[in-house]
């Protein structure tokens, strides 16, 4: 497995930001953090290499032109404070998927709430088996390991629970609330820009860990190829640049309302709000495409398993679809 961010670069990103006003010393630093001043300085470098603007004045030190956009787990560590996420935070500036890394963390005893974060995922996977497109820096790519004490049946729950909190994170960044297409696409403008891919190892009676992986695409500027018809990206919406950092933070926040609320109160109240946000819940016309069959149908409500209820436009009768892509049809 790769190695996460080093928790000496963490460190100094965070010290630098937070003292983004001032210049701040080599010594300071080199104290601060544990390190030589030469070391500072071969750290510094490489943040640069990362894209990070630090001014270096001679004879006094170094000063951040510009806090980056960076998920740097010491600094979302303190802004998640009071949530189960703010202890364990996987920051991989480049790996393969993080819902793969998250599961071989959990296989090798990793706890419940952690997460795991990349600036860039070279084999991001989508549902059914496509690729999730994870541009260096411009999305959020981010998993939550969950070790839930639910029945397997109401796994369901977690994917609507990550949509409605990624739903209310991104409607304080645009100007219209965005639309969820079950189970938990998210769209703007008819386009989608986050999707959620939950995985989870289990028994038929207890769930051994599930991890949600949410994408959310954030401050791409263009969709490549044939994806610009159906994916748009925050900035496209809104013609600017948005904080990724702010954006997660709220995410994980409105998860953990959510995912509390399912705890303490069961489906019902999931259910209600997904009713209240989503075109999809009743009334839509669909096609629906399972690994069997295509068919039409109008949609007609979750079940409290968070299975979503169609009728049949070929008359035989509501169809129960427990997973399976949705499209508007004619
Ligand atoms: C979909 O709509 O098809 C689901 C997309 C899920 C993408 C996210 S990005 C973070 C996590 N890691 C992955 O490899 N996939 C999910």
């Amino acid at each position: 497995m790769p190695a996460t961010t080093d928790q000496r670069i963490d460190a100094l990103l965070s010290l630098l930001a937070e003292n983004s006003t001032i210049v701040i010393s080599g010594a300071t630093i080199a104290k601060e953090i544990g390190v030589t001043r030469q070391q500072v300085w071969r750290w510094i470098e490489k943040l640069r290499t990362l894209g990070v603007k630090v001014k270096g004045h001679p004879h006094t030190g170094y000063h951040i032109e510009r806090t980056p956009d960076i998920l740097a787990p010491q600094m979302l560590s303190h802004r998640l404070y009071g949530t189960p996420f703010a202890r364990r935070i996987h920051h991989f500036f480049k790996i393969d998927s993080t819902n793969t890394v998250a599961m071989h963390m959990a296989e090798q005893g990793e706890p419940h709430g952690a997460l795991v974060l990349a600036e860039e995922q070279t084999g991001g996977r989508g549902r059914a088996g496509r690729s999730w497109v994870s541009e260096k820096s411009a999305g959020i790519y981010c998993t939550i390991l969950l070790r839930p004490a639910i029945p397997p049946a109401h796994a369901p729950l977690l994917t609507l629970v990550a949509g409605l909190a990624a739903r209310d994170a991104a409607a304080e960044e645009l100007d219209g609330a965005p639309d969820i297409r079950w189970p938990n696409d998210l769209l703007v403008g008819g386009k989608k820009f986050a999707g959620i891919l939950t995985e989870m190892h289990a028994e038929p009676d207890r769930i051994h860990y599930a991890v949600v992986g949410i994408g959310i695409n954030v401050n791409q500027a263009r969709m490549p190829g044939e994806l610009a018809d159906i994916a748009t990206s925050l900035k496209i919406q809104t013609k600017k640049a948005h904080s990724r950092f702010e954006l997660l933070i709220r995410l994980l926040r409105h998860f953990d309302r959510y995912y509390n609320q399912f705890l303490s109160d069961g489906a019902q109240p999931i259910v209600r709000r997904f009713a209240e946000v989503s075109s999809y819940f009743r009334g839509k016309h669909v096609r629906i495409t399972t690994a069997t069959e295509t068919f039409t149908g109008t949609t007609a409500g979750l079940e409290t398993s968070g299975v979503l209820r169609v009728s049949r436009d070929d008359g035989r009768g509501t169809e129960l679809v427990l997973s399976g892509d949705v499209a508007e049809a004619d």
